[in-house]
């Protein structure tokens, strides 16, 4: 789950995807990176720890970290959360950029159709509410996907 600062947006994709894959009996491996290096080392915002509260998900002990081009290799799949996001992993990446790998995280709620995750940063408490609701109901699918596909497999 990628952002530009992992202080905002990706903490909870982090936070909402992790808690729904446990619960989904899914072992997976969840991180979240920031393109930029400006809040490395930094909790999330305070705003998105409060709302991952008030729906049951501890997100405070995160800390923020710069996406790396190892990370390509070493994840199988990377969300970007907006075009921007993508753009920075592109230049990140060089050469071993795989579009099939990295994708705009959205267009797993709304295919096809290359929509940001609005950034909450600039703006009052309401924005990071509805950043929570997308990113819920995006990693709500994102799971009914694998789920469904690994379960056709036994
Ligand atoms: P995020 O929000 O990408 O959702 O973590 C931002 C936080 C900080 C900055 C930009 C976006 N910044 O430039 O400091």
């Amino acid at each position: 789950m990628v952002c530009l600062g992992n202080i905002c947006r990706s903490p909870l994709a982090e936070g909402i995807l992790k808690h729904k894959a446990e619960l989904a009996g899914l072992n997976w491996e969840v991180e979240s990176a920031g393109t930029n290096g400006f809040h490395v080392g930094e909790a999330p915002h305070l705003l998105s720890q409060k709302v991952a509260r008030q729906h049951q998900i501890d997100i405070s002990r995160q800390v923020a970290r710069q996406f790396t081009k190892s990370d390509i290799e070493k994840f199988d799949l990377i969300y970007a959360m907006a075009s921007n996001v993508l753009d920075d992993i592109r230049e990140i990446a060089g050469p071993d950029f795989d579009p099939e790998k990295v994708v705009l995280f959205l267009n797993e709620l709304y295919p096809g159709k290359n929509l940001d995750v609005p950034d909450p940063w600039y703006g009052p408490e309401p924005g990071y509410h509805e950043v929570f609701d997308l990113i819920n109901h995006t990693s709500e699918k994102i799971i009914k996907k694998y789920a469904l596909r690994l379960s056709s497999q036994d």
